[in-house]
């Protein structure tokens, strides 16, 4: 009890003030590589390509590159790299730089890629004039200049579209040998290499000096994107006058906006957009980065930069990417449009797997939940207000003093029963794992760890000790396959009594997150399990926490991943929230934006901040409606719930210290409008099913951003207030106080866009920016025309009652009176959808015929069937329709609405199970 205490006070007292405290993170300045790497400015790049040793082979361009001290006169190498150049699938390459030989082995990335990437072929071009050309099958071509080593990644017309070390920032710092000498003898250049300081933390760094950097030139490029997690804009800024972006997990206690500080994600991959072309570049490294970004067109980069970097072009971006250890690794990825790179990227990292469908729709959680009787108060205080819900979540408080794997046996004594009372309403569970372990005598997590040696160590070997929630903690080294199988048995039904299939899991604090050490997280010189190899003792047997660092969150929910799978021998899709996110992420788990505060420009942030990482491959996104420090009055409320009934991941949450706020502690006036948002996500379920299980197929974010759908619009290059669900529907959340207008912008001019306000069918001519009316009611979203969308509008307690629920399709037309559109149905929570179980379906409406016919052979027996067809946009409505569907043939009753423009089909009672048609006549 006392440790809870402790923990409570810590949280209380620095709450008062409610900002960051920067103090407790380090600048540039403060950390040590970031500093040493952004003074160095050589006017000429060290680094040069043997031509000699050039070797193309299947898919690989390997040679050697050197560095040459131009100061001496015999220009003596000073170290030898091995260069690899890899052409990948889909118009991807790969460059790697390492030491040709280390002193030991420079940690790889191990977790991020999905596979090995595939090989696509490369072909020597030319080499001559000291630079040397490869091709891969689509076209693209590398120019590799020998000396300064310059790499020229050229597009499909032979323009320059990529460019590595044009500003002669690559760096790869060889490892050296501690002589014992060193610390006394180091020179200012050398200040730091042995040791740093931060506060009152204590860095042996161990390895010495081992940081990697490298910079990226985008010609043509308007905007960069990416390296979320920030809580700036979509489009990133030029740092040159203040802190570069940092990627870094760290937990932040009340983190700022606008800010290029670390929060609880990391993932290096940065976009580079124009009308001319898209293109990416995913950096494949763990460590601390930080990165510099120079935009040309930005006001603030001075003419005289602009006139000596790019001779007076404004179009180009430059970027710089620093590492504190690692290799250099990057993925060139030349897109040549956003939907191509964003495709090329999950590729490479993986794509979400299909969730099951109840963790789309609306979750309730709090901080917590105090018992039982608590739970089946929340539990029915949905029914009585009617407002649908699928899952409740329970916080650190369920366990028995913060010892995961068990329940408090006053509060939650009888946990199974507790769950048998959700799931007999079609509800789920979801219950909070953390990957710090209470160092308890007795708890048997703690002493199978200890004696099994399944922990991070210390720098001296022994088990580390960090302070987290439970207090004094170790925490477990997912690294180790040994832990991996240790821990994914915990999993097992037997051995976490009280759960079952309907129990998912929350893993937070995972950066890690530890309350006394260096910035809130593990000290950099902890020791994590490297795979014996032979020869290699003393610091090459074990990596250091430096090294894998923004790879530990997803280390350790793959783990829960695997446990979760094993569970049910891979019966049923679990489903995992991670509040670290690291490149790959979405292969396991979906993630929020951490501990967010009740005010508006936390909603305001919530909407780039996802898009930002739905780019970056996690579409599974939201933000704790509401926001968990603070309370947040009836409109901020309402607003929130608006907000986020249109976002991936919807989820109520809030601090411990807060009032409490289910829906219907609110007024009744407010209550009718939260009840009305969360309605809405309810009858678009089906809908952002189906997008779920297009992004599992075609790697595209399921929420994006404007420019991504309309490329070559220049406004949209900038918005990141109004985003797109799939292609079809444009959401621009009211994010203000008090407004009763708000400016959206409709895109698509060019292609004579039309768009519908969903609530009224009212159709606008994509034209840029409209007015919007928004009373308190409002949410503005459009459809787009040309699409069809399917809904379910019969009200239910929980998205599993709705299976059997029929059809609304909603067709939009188009300027030529037509519209397509899709429909996913499965079973909702089995893998049974891998062996072609399911309906995935192409909606088409043109004058003559609406048809529904079902793709890839694949079947499913749904009950299901359409109640109710709505076409807005309609010119001239029909004299009657058919329904044909096998041999049945059957007359349809319409009616017309609005401006005579919106035709209702009643009762059409087509069925899903099978291909229909329905005919048309004038
Ligand atoms: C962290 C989480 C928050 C959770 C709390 C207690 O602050 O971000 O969501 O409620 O820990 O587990």
């Amino acid at each position: 009890m006392r440790l809870i205490n402790i923990a409570l006070v810590v949280v209380l007292t620095v709450h008062s003030t409610f900002s960051v405290d920067k103090n407790n993170f380090k600048t540039c300045e403060q950390s040590g590589f970031c500093k040493r790497l952004r003074n160095l400015k050589p006017e000429k790049s060290q680094y040069s390509l043997n031509l000699d040793s050039v070797f193309v082979h299947g898919n690989v361009l390997s040679a050697e590159v050197i560095t040459v001290n131009h100061d001496t006169e015999n220009k003596n190498v000073l170290w030898h790299y091995a260069l690899k150049l890899s052409a990948l699938v889909d118009g991807t390459f790969r460059v790697e730089i390492d030491e040709a030989e280390p002193l030991y082995p420079r940690y790889r990335t191990q977790l991020s890629l999905d596979g090995e990437p595939k090989p696509d072929s490369l072909k020597l071009v030319s080499k001559e004039n000291g630079q040397i050309t490869v091709s891969n099958s689509q076209g693209y071509k590398v120019v590799i200049r020998a000396e300064p080593l310059k790499f020229t990644f050229l597009d499909k017309n032979g323009e320059e579209a990529v460019v590595l070390n044009d500003n002669a920032q690559l760096f790869v710092e060889p490892l050296r040998v501690k002589n014992s000498g060193d610390e006394e003898n180091a020179v200012e250049s050398d200040e730091g290499a042995w040791s740093e300081s931060f506060k009152s933390h204590h860095d042996s760094k161990p390895r010495g000096n081992e940081a990697v950097s490298l910079d990226v030139a985008f010609p043509d490029a308007d905007q960069v994107y990416g390296i979320p997690e920030h809580t700036d804009k979509l489009n990133l800024a030029t740092t040159t006058s203040g802190e570069p972006y940092r990627l870094y997990n760290l937990d932040v206690f009340e983190f700022e906006l606008d800010s290029r500080m670390a929060i609880y994600g990391a993932i290096p991959v940065l976009y580079a957009h124009g009308s001319k072309r898209t293109v990416g570049v995913f950096w494949h490294n763990s460590a601390e980065t930080w990165v510099d970004i120079v935009n040309y067109g930005d006001e603030t980069v001075v003419g005289s930069l602009v006139n000596l970097v790019t001779g007076g072009q404004k179009r180009r971006v430059d970027a710089r990417l620093m590492s504190e250890s690692g290799i250099v690794d990057v993925f060139v990825m030349m897109g040549d449009r956003p939907s191509d790179v964003f495709r090329q990227y999950t590729k490479l990292t993986g794509v979400a797997p299909l969730p099951p469908r109840f963790s789309l729709a609306y979750h309730q959680s709090r901080w917590n939940y105090v018992d039982e009787a608590d739970v089946r108060a929340v539990d029915e205080g949905f029914d009585e207000h009617d407002v649908p819900a699928d899952v409740l979540w329970l916080d650190i408080e369920y366990t028995d003093g913060k010892k995961y794997f068990t329940w408090d046996p006053i509060k939650f004594p009888h946990p199974a029963e507790m769950v048998a009372n959700l799931t007999a309403k079609g509800r789920k569970m979801v219950v909070i794992i953390d990957p710090h372990i209470k160092r308890e005598a007795g708890y048997f997590l703690h002493e199978d760890a200890t004696e099994m040696g399944l922990y991070v160590k210390n720098k001296d070997g022994k088990d580390y000790d960090g302070w987290c929630w439970p207090g004094s903690s170790s925490y477990l080294d997912f690294f180790n396959p040994a832990v991996i199988k240790y821990y994914t048995e915990r999993y097992k039904f037997q051995n976490f009594p009280g759960t079952s299939k309907d129990v998912h899991i929350w893993n937070d604090m995972n950066e890690p997150s530890v309350f006394n050490g260096p910035e809130i997280t593990m000290p950099k010189d902890c020791r994590h399990y490297k795979s014996p190899q032979d020869g290699e003792e003393g610091i090459a047997s074990f990596w250091e926490h430096r090294h894998v660092h923004n790879e530990y969150g997803l280390s350790y929910i793959k783990g829960t991943h695997e446990g979760m799978m094993a569970r049910t021998d891979a019966h049923y899709r679990p489903f995992i929230l991670s509040r670290a996110v690291f490149a790959g992420t979405q292969r396991f788990a979906a993630v929020w934006t951490g501990d967010n505060m009740a005010e508006w420009g936390f909603l305001a942030a919530s909407v780039p901040m996802c898009l930002s990482l739905a780019t970056a491959g996690v579409s599974f996104c939201g933000s704790d409606v509401g926001g968990f420090f603070k309370y947040p009055d009836a409109e901020l409320m309402t607003r929130w719930y608006q907000a986020g009934a249109f976002q991936a991941f919807f989820r109520a949450h809030s601090h411990i210290e807060t009032k409490r706020r289910e829906p219907w502690l609110y007024d009744a006036t407010t209550l009718a409008r939260i009840r009305d948002a969360v309605r809405r996500r309810y009858a678009l379920l089906d809908f952002w099913y189906t997008l779920f299980y297009e992004h599992s197929i075609d790697g595209l974010p399921v929420t994006r951003p404007l420019f991504q759908q309309y490329p070559q619009e220049q406004q949209t290059y900038t918005i990141d207030n109004t985003y797109l669900l799939g292609d079809k529907l444009l959401v621009s959340p009211v994010v203000e106080a008090g407004v009763s207008s708000v400016k959206v912008y409709l895109p698509g001019r060019e292609r004579r866009e039309l768009w519908y306000d969903v609530d009224t069918f009212q159709q606008h001519s994509a034209n840029g920016h409209i007015h919007q009316d928004v009373n308190i009611g409002k949410i503005p979203v459009y459809q787009r025309g040309g699409t069809i969308i399917p809904r379910k509008e019969r009200v239910r307690r929980s998205s599993t009652l709705m299976t059997n629920d029929p059809y609304t399709l909603l067709a939009a037309l188009d300027v030529n009176g037509t519209a397509e559109g899709t429909l996913y149905i499965d079973d909702g929570e089995t893998f049974d959808y891998k062996s072609n179980k399911y309906i995935y379906a192409k909606i088409t409406f043109s004058p003559d015929a609406m048809t529904y016919k079902l793709q890839n052979n694949a079947h499913y027996p749904t009950r299901t069937w359409v109640e109710r067809i709505v076409v807005a946009g309609i010119k001239t409505a029909p004299k009657s329709a058919q329904l044909i569907q096998g041999e049945s043939r059957s007359a349809l009753h319409m009616t017309i609405h609005r401006g005579n423009d919106v035709l209702v089909v009643r009762k059409p009672g087509a069925k899903m199970a099978a291909d229909w048609e329905i005919r048309f006549t004038y």
